[in-house]
């Protein structure tokens, strides 16, 4: 009489389990580290990481936390757009229907701001984190340099964002804004007309900053955020040790 095959082992020899999980259980570094590079989810970290940089108190979970937020504006972001008009007649009576008709409207577009506001601060204080610790010293000033340019993005998405209520805040404070970049010298006042489309704040430059807002920044920020992941896991994890060069 043939032996009779365990049901468990039927299924992890099936072709369909093999496609998903390619090797057995890692149980030698080897196969871990195969683990690690061949699923695209583990791949985001590094094969080995210290353990004390896996600690809370050394990070705070503030990078983590920053594209948390990140989703979160995206998903609300996208529940917005299916009634925001970027129109300077439609978009202030949009926000009221939002608000007051839409189910979870309100709710909706709380946790945009909230999310918003607390992107900011969540990005400054891992900016914070990452100096204090050393953590912009090579091998990581690149990543560095790239978070400087997230930091631009995150700010430039919650500059763009304020305009869109179109309510006498979002007016004035564009204005004072925009007014300000104009300062700047010898590009200054270019810089001012290519973002108003114009010399003051109206139709043209509510549909420029909902471009930004809502196309080109987030883009831009999602191909940003790949390259700082992917540097902190060539980078060898967090720094704990920084004179190490984990290439
Ligand atoms: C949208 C903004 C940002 C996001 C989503 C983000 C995300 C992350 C994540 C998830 C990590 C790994 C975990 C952690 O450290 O908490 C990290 C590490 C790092 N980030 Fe950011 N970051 C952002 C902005 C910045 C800024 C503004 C800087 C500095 C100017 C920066 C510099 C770095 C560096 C150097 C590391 C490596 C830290 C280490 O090895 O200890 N990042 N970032």
């Amino acid at each position: 009489m043939s032996e009779s095959i365990k049901p468990s082992r039927k299924i992890t020899d099936s072709r369909i389990w093999r496609s998903f999980f390619r090797h057995g259980w890692p149980d030698n570094p080897l196969d871990r580290s195969l683990t690690m590079t061949s699923n695209v989810f583990f791949h985001l970290h590094p094969v080995k990481v210290s353990r004390k940089s896996l600690a809370w108190s050394y990070s705070f979970g503030l990078g983590v936390i920053s594209v948390i937020l990140f989703l979160v504006l995206v998903f609300t972001g996208v529940l917005l757009m299916f009634y925001y008009v970027p129109s300077i007649e439609r978009a202030y009576p949009a926000m009221n229907t939002i608000q007051l008709s839409v189910p979870m409207g309100q709710f909706t577009r709380n946790m945009h701001r909230w999310s918003a506001h607390l992107m900011v601060l969540a990005v400054v204080l891992h900016m914070v984190r990452v100096f204090y610790t050393g953590a912009y010293k090579p091998p990581r000033e690149f990543n560095w340099v790239v978070g400087v340019v997230l930091l631009l993005f995150t700010l430039g998405a919650s500059f763009t964002g304020y305009l869109l209520p179109w309510d006498q805040l979002s007016y004035w404070a564009i204005t004072v804004g925009s007014n300000i970049a104009g300062y700047a010298p010898v590009v200054g006042s270019t810089v001012r007309e290519m973002l108003l489309g114009g010399q003051e704040v109206g139709q043209d430059a509510l549909i420029r900053f909902y471009t930004l807002h809502i196309a080109l920044l987030p883009v831009l920020m999602v191909v940003a955020m790949s390259v700082h992941l992917w540097r902190v896991r060539k980078d060898g994890g967090l720094a704990v040790n920084h004179n190490e060069h984990n290439g």
